[in-house]
This record gives C-alpha cells, structure tokens and sequence, in this order.
C-alpha cells in the first residue's frame, strides 16, 4: 500500500531533536519520517537512531511532500538553522501537538509550535510562531507567548500573562498574571515571575531579580 503519510524533516538532531523523533515515530502515525538535517554530519555517532541524517538545514533543497519541524532547544539556534528553509524555500512547518497534550479549541497556535505530551492550555490564548512548550507546563486562560521562545518543563504560565518573542523560560518557573516579559529575556529554573521584565536580560529567583554571575 502506498504511504501517504508527509515526509517529516526534523532540524537538529542534538537531544531536543532526537526526543521530537520519539514523539513523532511512536505517536504521531501522521508523519513519515524522512530523517535529520543537522549542520554536524556527526551529530547521531554516540546515539544512532533508525533515521540518519540527510543533510544540513542551511543548504538542504526541499522535495515534493517534504515538512518540517524545528527542534533546536535555543531560541537563537532554531531561528538561524531555519533561515534558509523558511526565507528562501518558504517550506511548511508543522505544528506538532503530541496526543496527550491538552489544548483548548478556543485557543491559537501558529505554525511550527511543538506542544509535548502533559502540557495543558486553556482558553483564548495565543502561542507564537516556531514556539515550544514542553512536559507538564500549564498555559492559563488569556495568555499570549510570542514567537521563537521555548518554554521548559513543569511551568505555569498564569491566565493573561504576556510573554515576549524569544523568550526562554527554563524549568519550573511560575509566571503570575500580571507577568509581562520583554523580547529575547531568560528566565531561570525555579523563578517566580510577578511584574515586567525588560527585554534582553536573565532573571532568577522568588521573585525573580535581574541575575549575573558577574
Ligand atoms: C541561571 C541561568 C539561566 C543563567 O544563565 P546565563 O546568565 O546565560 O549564564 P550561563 O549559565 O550561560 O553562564 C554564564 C557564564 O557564567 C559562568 N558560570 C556558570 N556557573 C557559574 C558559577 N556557579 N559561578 C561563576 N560563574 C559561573 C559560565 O561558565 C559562563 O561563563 P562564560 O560566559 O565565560 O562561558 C543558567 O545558569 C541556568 O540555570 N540555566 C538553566 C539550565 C537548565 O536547567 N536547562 C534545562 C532545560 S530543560
């Protein structure tokens, strides 16, 4: 029987890649996957997958079928490994939602997001493009999370929290309602975000204060 099933490039095959092919392989029968683009055609040595990798992100030539998904961990690394599938090919990137993630009908995600397994999100809010959200983080009602930023694991996002554009948000982190955090901001693990944080800079702790180790 001939597969009909789209053919499923996964950009970057370091740790968040290989994870993203566990989700799509084993859970997801709506892709085909074709294998990895990776820049280091060594990358897959110490952990080899029944998928190798194809090429490198910033000179492969989309075929006929072909979609993607963008799983590099860091914000600035997905947007840079992108840039010449999205500016020059203008290729499809899936939004992938793992089955046993949550998310309210009323609510908006554009493309490229990948939404992990355990994750819930309520009504009416938005979640940017290329955007990822991972285990167990709780999206309330009203929230907006800009584009490019990932949001690690065991977090909550409260209802009408505001986050910017590539944001990064590492594990069990709350972010209270009045929460607004500027573009390209940190946030370390642990923090408890409850005013505005200016774009640009690391924050950690309760409440979570602008940090350096300098
Ligand atoms: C708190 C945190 C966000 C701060 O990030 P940051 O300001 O970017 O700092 P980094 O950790 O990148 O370290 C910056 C510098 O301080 C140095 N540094 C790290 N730990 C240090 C320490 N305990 N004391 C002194 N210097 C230290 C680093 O070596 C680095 O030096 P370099 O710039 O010369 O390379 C980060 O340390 C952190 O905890 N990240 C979360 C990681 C994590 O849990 N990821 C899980 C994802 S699922």
């Amino acid at each position: 029987m001939q597969d009909t099933r789209r053919n499923l490039l996964i950009v970057g095959a370091g740790g968040f890649g290989r994870e993203m092919l566990g989700y799509v392989q084993d859970d997801n029968p709506l892709f085909n996957v074709k294998g990895f683009l990776d820049s280091r055609a060594n990358a897959l040595d110490a952990t080899p997958r029944s998928v190798g990798i194809v090429g490198d992100p910033l000179s492969y030539q989309p075929r006929a079928g072909d979609v993607f998904m963008a799983a590099l961990g860091d914000p600035q690394q997905r947007f840079k490994y992108t840039a010449a599938l999205r500016d020059v090919h203008n290729v499809d990137f899936a939004t992938v939602v793992h089955p046993r993630a949550n998310i309210s009908r009323h609510t908006q995600l554009k493309r490229g997001c990948i939404i992990a397994p355990q994750v819930g999100i309520s009504v009416d809010c938005t979640i940017g493009e290329f955007t990822c959200i991972q285990e167990y983080t709780v999206v309330g009602h009203d929230a907006h999370i800009g584009n490019w930023c990932q949001i690690n694991s065991h977090c909550t996002i409260a209802g009408g929290a505001r986050i910017g554009h590539f944001v990064t948000i590492h594990p069990n982190c709350v972010i209270t309602s009045r929460a607004v955090i500027g573009d390209g901001a940190v946030v370390g693990p642990g923090s408890v975000v409850i005013g505005r944080i200016p774009a640009g800079i690391t924050v950690l702790g309760n409440p979570a204060r602008r940090f350096s180790f300098k």
